[in-house]
């Protein structure tokens, strides 16, 4: 679950002296702002009354003030610009449905620092946990209500992946902030330890599968040939035809090169949109048969392996070698942290709360052998962090699979997305919906409308759009019940 890199080029040379927030509020519409909020929210002793600037972004170009919603995103692991300029969806539902918009930035991501740049020392880092961003989101939801006169709007809580998760959890723990969520691309189960751990990777191969048996067939054929390769002891010839900067000398290194490989096939299948996009990298339309024909024009498998990696490691074409350890750096979380700052937040997530022993096998899927156990993910995190993983927290914390007493969250998941099979994929209630998108990668629904869209994700919009339309209209018709004005 990769935290999306700094992936918006800004036109500052056309825009001479305005700041970025500005410019990106003049694209937008979104007006970039900060609240001030608790440090802690379940101590009162430890940090007091101390506060920490959270960022967000609002906008009220859509909103019917008086009786119009809030639709609410719950920010996730990466600077929330980056979430407002891939959800388009949501603006164009607001436009619909009169809402104020909010995209909440996560606490530890972007520029919601609790410690400025010390936020991720050991002795800071234990502020960062699930509890604590719904808080924060909860909080904030009830202040700027108070702050827009809009006290009896209802609000809809919005979210893709882990902020999918985000979403429902809001729902669940704050009904009474919270009308309903669209949790898009959410694993809620997978994360709390229900799946087995084979699925995540076994799913990204099938989308390479699905497109073409032979592609996939390359891919363990070119992984065999790197072993083999190294069997014999040949890294010279490795590190040349993966394009490695650095030649490749050990098991570690081997190592190293198939999980950042590996990693180019995640990326490249929750990245499967029908267009272009710049959201997480820069992608074709397409890209898992863009990869596999790259892959496959090339008759040296393993330097067709190095091409297909190359389109998310080398999208601008302009990296002369692969420097396999600083672009993938192994976490706890085996699907990919990112680099930088937000990726060390993510680590610490993986490594608490969030399980994500996923493991790739060379059976189900067509990776090398990588094994990832709880023993691996408890070792790990005791020597980065000096904290253990908590058997089943998040489980009894978020319910499991046991979601049965909630109410109004819609799951919706694309069929090419490999953290579909960890998600809700049946109705659970008249008012827990599942929602499959055929032909849809990672959370492709919250963008916005496209062309090039299959016709199931107009399909789902459309659904989304009116289960959202009436939770809207019963809050607001319970707020002038017998209790309201
Ligand atoms: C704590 O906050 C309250 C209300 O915001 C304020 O009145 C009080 O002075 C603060 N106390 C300290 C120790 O900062
Ligand atoms: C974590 O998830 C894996 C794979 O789903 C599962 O086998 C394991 O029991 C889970 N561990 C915990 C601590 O929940
Ligand atoms: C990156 O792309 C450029 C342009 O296609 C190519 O010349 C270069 O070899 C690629 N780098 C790697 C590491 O494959
Ligand atoms: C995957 O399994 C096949 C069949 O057992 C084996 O020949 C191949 O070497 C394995 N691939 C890797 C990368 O270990
Ligand atoms: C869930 O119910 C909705 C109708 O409320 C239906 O459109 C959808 O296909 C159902 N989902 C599944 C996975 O059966």
């Amino acid at each position: 679950m990769e935290a999306p890199g700094q992936v918006v080029v800004m036109a500052t040379v056309l825009l001479w002296g305005v700041s970025p927030a500005a410019f990106r509020t003049l694209q937008t519409g979104f007006e970039e702002k900060y609240f001030d909020q608790w440090l802690d929210h379940f101590n009162f002793e430890s940090y007091s009354n101390r506060t920490f600037p959270q960022r967000y972004l609002i906008t009220d170009k859509f909103w019917k003030r008086g009786n119009g919603p809030i639709f609410f995103y719950t920010g996730n692991e990466g600077d929330v610009w980056n979430f407002a300029e891939n959800c388009g969806f949501i603006l164009e539902l607001a436009g619909q449905q009169g809402a104020l918009v909010v995209f909440a930035e996560h606490r530890y991501y972007g520029k919601s620092l609790p410690f400025g740049a010390a936020s991720l020392q050991r002795e800071n880092a234990g502020l960062l946990s699930v509890e604590q961003a719904l808080a924060d989101y909860a909080v904030l939801i009830a202040a700027l209500k108070e702050q827009y006169g809009a006290q009896d709007a209802p609000v809809i809580a919005f979210g893709g992946s882990y902020g999918g998760m985000l979403s429902a959890y809001l729902r669940m723990k704050y009904p009474n902030v919270v009308d309903g969520a669209l949790a898009a691309s959410a694993p809620v189960l997978s994360v709390a330890g229900i799946g087995g751990s084979s699925q995540f990777f076994r799913d990204v191969t099938a989308d390479f599968q699905n497109y073409n048996l032979a592609c996939a067939q390359g891919v363990r054929d070119a992984f065999r040939q790197i072993q083999d390769l190294y069997s014999a002891g040949a890294y010279e010839e490795i590190s040349r035809r993966m394009s490695t900067c650095e030649k490749l000398s050990s098991k570690e290194d081997i190592y190293q090169l198939f999980e950042f490989s590996r990693n180019a096939f995640t990326m490249i299948a929750m990245m499967d949109y029908p267009y272009k996009t710049d959201f997480m990298g820069h992608f074709p339309a397409n890209p898992v048969k863009v990869g596999c024909e790259l892959m496959l024009a090339n008759k040296d498998l393993v330097r067709g392996l190095a091409a297909l990696c190359g389109l998310f490691y080398n999208s601008t074409g302009t990296v002369p070698c692969f420097d396999i350890y600083k672009e993938y750096r192994k976490c706890a979380d085996p699907t990919g942290c990112g680099t930088g700052s937000d990726a060390d937040a993510w680590d610490y997530q993986a490594c608490t709360e969030i399980n994500l022993t996923f493991d790739s096998n060379n059976v189900t899927d067509m990776f090398p052998e990588i094994p990832f156990t709880e023993a691996d993910r408890d070792s790990y995190c005791f020597r980065r962090w000096g904290v253990h993983p908590r058997p089943s927290w998040l489980d009894t914390s978020f319910w499991g699979s046991n979601l049965a007493a909630a109410s109004n969250i819609v799951f919706s998941n694309g069929d090419l997305d490999p953290w579909a099979g960890g998600g809700i994929r049946k109705n659970l209630s008249s008012s827990l919906i599942a929602i499959t998108i055929s032909g849809g990668a990672h959370h492709l629904d919250l963008r916005a409308s496209n062309p090039a869209d299959p016709p199931s994700v107009r399909e789902a919009r459309l659904q989304e759009a009116s289960l959202i339309l009436d939770w809207v209209r019963s809050a607001s018709a319970s707020r002038k019940g017998p209790l309201g004005a």
